[in-house]
């Protein structure tokens, strides 16, 4: 159906409108699964409609007339964003910009996503929100900025930082190493990389159930939530034990075949954009303010094979 159709529709619904832009990428099609069925939803992306040009952006957003603006939109190449700064500014920093300037105008509320590529990774433990961050790539540079253009317009808005994000579906590390396991019969991983795999379902899950309570009045106004969060799966691993982790589930729950892996440091990998060793985030302010925790990342892991078995 075409959505102005939906749109006009939808308008004199009760529950609030909800526009997902992104909604192609990993996170936008899990915004999409666990908002379906909760009132009128608008979904875009490419090339519907692209955030880079901005009088596009802003007159789709005042034609949607959102509550709730969900940005899973991202320039997310991250080796490819330096060698195109420009692009990856416009989509991860401006973009961001417009879209809070559009909520603010109409109250409201922006959802925004980050990265844990905004730090360095040189803290021995977890990454607090208060933590300086000190990106190491065109691509954290960009997001770091976007968090930042989404902070100064104020209003009502949340930004989850989160990492290593991937699922069943889409562009990310699980998909890979299933794909090059059955290529190849062995793999050199980086083992001195670590963080916290996080699955797309568990953060649009836990995003859905933030923005109820908000919306029901549960955490009063928005001068006490409003601000930056980090969203993760608990505990932490290397790239390389998250590869020990897929291959195991792999060989046990796909009967896949597993391929030697050889744990090497990022030195002997070379890529354009430098990434930070430690990236693990600290949840505990989300914790303790949305009384929020997304599960162990195994566990999250699990559910993943769980719907490859399925699929
Ligand atoms: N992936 C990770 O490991 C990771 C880690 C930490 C944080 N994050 C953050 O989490 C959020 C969701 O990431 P994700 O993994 O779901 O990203 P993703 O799968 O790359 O999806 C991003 C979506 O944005 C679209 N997009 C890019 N440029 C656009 C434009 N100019 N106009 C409209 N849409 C555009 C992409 O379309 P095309 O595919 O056609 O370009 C894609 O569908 C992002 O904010 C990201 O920075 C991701």
């Amino acid at each position: 159906m075409d959505e102005d159709v939906t749109q006009d529709q939808d308008r004199n619904s009760t529950q609030p409108r909800i526009l997902i832009v992104g909604s192609a990428g990993q996170l936008g099609v899990e915004l999409q699964k666990s908002y379906a069925g909760t009132g009128p939803i608008t979904a875009v992306d490419l090339p519907t409609i692209d955030i880079t040009n901005e009088a596009q952006l802003r007159a789709f957003i005042r034609e949607t007339d959102p509550h709730i603006i969900l940005n899973a939109a991202a320039y997310t190449a991250v080796d490819r964003a330096e060698s195109e700064p420009e692009l990856a500014y416009a989509v991860n920093a401006e973009a961001p910009r417009i879209m809070a300037e559009e909520s603010l105008r109409s109250n409201a509320l922006l959802i925004h996503y980050s990265t844990d590529y905004v730090f360095d990774g040189t803290k021995a433990g977890p990454w607090l929100e208060t933590d300086t961050p000190n990106p190491l790539s065109v691509y954290g540079a960009t997001k770091l900025a976007g968090e930042q253009s989404v902070a100064s317009v104020g209003g009502r808005y949340l930004i989850f930082r989160t990492s290593w994000v991937y699922g069943s579906h889409g562009k990310n590390f699980l998909l890979t190493m299933l794909r090059l396991g059955q290529e190849r019969d062995q793999l050199s991983i980086v083992d001195d990389q670590i963080g916290a795999p996080t699955t797309a379902n568990l953060l649009a899950a836990a995003t859905r159930s933030i923005v109820a309570a908000i919306q029901g009045g549960e955490f009063g106004e928005a001068a006490s939530w409003s601000g930056l969060y980090h969203m993760t799966c608990s505990g932490s691993t290397s790239w390389f034990g998250f590869a020990q982790a897929i291959f195991s589930r792999a060989s046990r729950m796909l009967g896949a075949k597993t391929p030697t892996l050889t744990p090497i440091s990022t030195s002997a990998y070379p890529t354009p954009a430098q990434r930070p060793h430690n990236s693990i985030l600290s949840n505990e302010k989300l914790n303790r303010r949305f009384g929020v925790a997304l599960g162990t990342w195994e566990s999250a892991l699990d559910d993943v094979f769980a719907v490859l078995m399925a699929e």
